[in-house]
């Protein structure tokens, strides 16, 4: 690098370190998502380059980025939101943000830049949320930086630089409709600075330092920003003492309706003085969330409050420093009193004695959640079921120490639809209770039940029972509609009808490992089932239950099915239900089985049916009985045994037996003839026989009648002849014709015969008597040897 140096000019050198130092080419952000960029914490000190045209979120906060240069965003005309919080950011040059006309959300907050210009926004005429909260910023600009912003529905505006608001600094604003404005350090408020935006339906404000310089710029800003039906909400703000708060009589005569206290520190004294400005106002609700309250040496008196439009009070995440010289908040009890709905949350709240809750008798909602209350400081809270809180509609004592179900509390409040107490450590229940026939809705999540019993109260619609320690649930409840019984160890499905209203039923998160149409019919109301992340066994039935068609039960589900895995076999083990494909042998076993012996069945059928049909294994012995008389010719064969085989029909023995038989048996010389019935060997298979016969025979001589060609031995023994006269050539058929028969009456199958009757003379039957030595003649000459 020296050597380099050393031989470029200086120039060149600063260029090269200038060039290093702004890398030309800027930087890419690979983590993209879709059309979604996610470029925070990167140590970015520029804007990367658009992965692609179409991306609509891009996320930049937490870099280091310095400079918004005029062709940053050029190449992302589709962005829809773009985040630039906790950067460096010290300025923007004026067209940088021109291209992003989609733009609608911008987030500035937490960098560097000293002034706004009106250039940067006049072309975001989509945007919807604009945070340039904590820059370095003393004014909000000239009055005309928010002009184009006709959309702007969310503006969060200041920071500890702010120093002056003047009018027309918000101007152009007519659509903002939540304002979080920041002048906790304002020196200079010009009155109706804020008013140009109209009504805005929440706005938060932070002006801690304010409120104890000059409260006069405080109640300058809330006349120009509170409207009936506002929510105003002060946060990190310190009242620390009573003549700080004087603006609050002043809201409330603007007609506020809501107030919200957030994340402040507060003293008794400064809390009483502001309930006292409040009084006589048409206040709506009032919230202290997050206030640390203090005991200062100010005391303060409450006077009798009048709040007759208060509805709710909510008191969360009240931390009572120094306790122990801190009488209590009783002094709220006043203000519990008027409302309808109170909610005490996360403060450690532990009791509410008797002589205070006596007096609640426009309570509708009590919310205790997230504290200690004990079952004795619940029985003191409800006088021990002694007929306090009589308007309760719903009771919320979640996530406290309770470890009793002590209905009995609760039997005498005839208007009690809702009792939430889950998060408690219950363990069990009593066999029997008391509960209010109003009871609707019972949570008793998250308490460590191991059993339910006839506790439960029949009247109920909405049962919470998840995340127990549940194994079974059949308890009989004939109104319910929503059960949920999540997160324990059930192993079946409750029966289904013990619950003829059920309309939802949760039970995923179990021990099920089954689930069938059958379980699901007896539930007759059921509408949605959530059912997943159970140990399922995948079984043939499951898996064709869970895939199939059916349309209703695919509703029941409602596309969850993701959440259905195999838990077993092992095969199918993680794997979801939706994507297991078992082989079809394995679920139909049996039809499978049967389909396999029906196939086999049918080809032996088949082919004994071939077998008869086509007399194959005549033909396969006819034909090894033709192959050996070849291979052997004549050597064995002596003299045959008989002069003639007589191949007959049974309906013609008897032509055979009175005729045939004396005339040429007992002539002179005999012809021995071989006769089927009076020859063949007893037993011997009757094809053989034949075979035999004619092998041992001179002649064979078929008495043709149209008995003969129905007679199917008869077809059997023509053909063997005919294999042999075929082979042979000889002369050993001899036809005689029993009676007249046309040859175009034989059917085709007989082709043999008819070839036979075509080539070789045949012997006629005589008809008249007179012709019949010839006959007989001409017969006998047929037969004979003539060796
Ligand atoms: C950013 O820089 C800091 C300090 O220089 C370093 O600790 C961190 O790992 C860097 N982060 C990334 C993503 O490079
Ligand atoms: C305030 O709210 C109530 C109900 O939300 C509505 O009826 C009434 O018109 C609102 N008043 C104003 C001034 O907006
Ligand atoms: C409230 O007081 C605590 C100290 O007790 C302090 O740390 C905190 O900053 C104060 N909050 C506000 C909003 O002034
Ligand atoms: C409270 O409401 C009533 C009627 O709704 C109205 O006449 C009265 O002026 C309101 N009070 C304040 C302080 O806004
Ligand atoms: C009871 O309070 C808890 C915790 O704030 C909340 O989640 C639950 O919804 C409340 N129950 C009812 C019935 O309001
Ligand atoms: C029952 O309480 C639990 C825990 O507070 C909550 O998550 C659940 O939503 C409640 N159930 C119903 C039906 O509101």
């Amino acid at each position: 690098m020296r050597f380099l140096v050393f031989f470029l000019s200086k120039e060149c050198v600063v260029l090269l370190l200038v060039a290093q130092s702004f890398s030309l080419v800027p930087p890419r952000c690979l983590r993209c998502e879709g059309t979604s960029c996610d470029c925070s914490r990167q140590n970015l000190t520029r804007v990367p380059a658009a992965a692609s045209p179409l991306v609509s979120d891009l996320d930049l906060s937490f870099n280091r980025l310095e400079e918004i240069l005029k062709h940053d965003f050029l190449t992302y005309g589709s962005l829809k939101a773009l985040l630039m919080n906790n950067n460096e950011i010290r300025s923007v040059q004026d067209e940088a943000l021109v291209p992003l006309i989609r733009l609608e959300r911008l987030d500035l907050s937490h960098n560097r830049l000293e002034t706004l210009s009106s250039a940067w926004f006049q072309k975001l005429s989509s945007l919807l949320y604009l945070n340039l909260l904590g820059n370095k910023y003393t004014t909000v600009g000239d009055g005309n930086v928010f002009q184009g912003l006709r959309r702007l529905r969310i503006l969060q505006v200041g920071g500890a630089s702010l120093q002056s608001v003047k009018r027309g600094h918000f101007s152009g604003l007519s659509d903002v409709d939540q304002l979080f404005f920041d002048g906790r350090n304002l020196q200079e408020y010009e009155e109706g600075g804020l008013k140009e935006t109209g009504p805005i339906g929440l706005v938060t404000l932070d002006l801690n330092g304010v409120f104890a310089r000059n409260p006069a710029i405080v109640r300058s800003i809330l006349s120009d920003v509170v409207y009936p039906n506002t929510t105003l909400t002060f946060t990190d703000t310190s009242f620390l003492r009573k003549t700080l708060v004087s603006p609050f009589g002043f809201a409330a005569n603007l007609g506020a309706t809501s107030i919200v206290f957030r994340n402040v520190n507060m003293s008794v004294a400064a809390c009483k003085e502001i309930l006292n400005l409040l009084s006589r106002s048409n206040l709506t609700s009032l919230t202290l969330d997050g206030v640390q309250m203090l005991q200062t040496h100010e005391t303060a008196s409450l006077d009798q409050l009048q709040m007759h439009s208060l509805e709710a009070i909510v008191l969360k995440n009240i931390e009572v420093t120094s306790f122990y010289n801190f009488p209590s908040l009783v002094f709220l009890k006043s203000l519990m009193t008027l409302a309808r709905r109170v909610s005490l949350l996360n403060s450690n709240w532990f009791a509410i004695p008797c002589e205070v809750s006596i007096d609640f008798t426009e309570l509708q909602f009590l919310d205790i959640s997230d504290n200690i209350f004990s079952d004795l400081t619940l029985s003191e809270l409800m006088c021990y079921g002694g007929g306090v809180l009589l308007g309760l509609r719903t009771l919320n004592v979640s996530r406290n120490h309770l470890r009793s179900v002590s209905s009995r509390l609760f039997a005498e409040l005839p208007k009690l639809q809702n009792i939430d107490m889950s998060g408690n450590r219950l363990k069990d229940m009593p066999e029997c209770c008391r509960w209010p026939d109003s009871l609707r809705f019972l949570n008793l999540s998250s308490c460590h039940l191991t059993a339910v019993t006839r506790c439960l109260p029949p009247s109920l619609r909405v049962l919470d029972l998840s995340n127990n320690h549940l194994t079974e649930f059949d308890t009989e409840l004939p109104f319910l509609t929503h059960l949920d019984v999540s997160g324990n160890k059930i192993g079946n499905l409750p029966a289904g009808g013990l619950y003829p209203r059920l309309t939802v039923l949760s039970v995923q998160n179990n021990n099920l490992q089954k689930l069938s149409s059958k379980d699901l019919q007896a539930y007759k109301a059921l509408r949605r089932l959530k059912a997943g992340e159970n140990p399922y066994f995948c079984s043939c039935e499951f898996v064709a239950f869970m895939t199939g068609g059916r349309m209703n039960h695919r509703k029941l589900l409602g596309g969850e099915l993701d959440f259905y895995v195999c838990s077993s076999p092992d095969a199918e083990r993680g794997r979801r239900v939706s994507d297991v494909r078992l082989p079809a042998f394995r679920c139909h076993t049996a039809s499978a089985l049967a389909a396999l012996c029906s196939g086999i069945l049918g080809v032996c059928l088949l082919a004994a049916a071939a077998w008869r049909r086509f007399s194959v294994g005549w033909y396969i012995r006819m034909t090894c009985a033709w192959l050996r008389a070849k291979r052997k010719p004549r050597l064995k064969k002596g003299p045959p045994q008989y002069d003639a085989f007589v191949s007959y029909s049974d309906m013609d023995s008897a032509w055979v037996e009175t005729h045939l038989v004396p005339e040429l048996e007992q002539s002179h010389p005999p012809v021995r003839l071989c006769l089927h019935k009076r020859d063949f060997l007893p037993g011997g298979w009757i094809l053989d026989n034949i075979m035999d016969a004619i092998e041992k025979s001179h002649r064979t001589l078929f008495v043709l009648s149209r008995h003969f060609v129905r007679s199917e031995w008869c077809v059997y023994e023509l053909d063997y002849t005919h294999f042999r006269l075929f082979d042979q050539n000889d002369d050993t058929v001899v036809l005689i014709l029993l009676e007249p028969i046309d040859k175009r009456t034989i059917p085709k199958k007989f082709c043999r015969l008819r070839r036979a009757m075509n080539s070789r003379t045949y012997l006629e039957w005589p008809a008249d008597g007179g012709q019949l030595a010839a006959f007989w003649k001409r017969l006998r000459a047929a037969i004979q040897r003539h060796d």
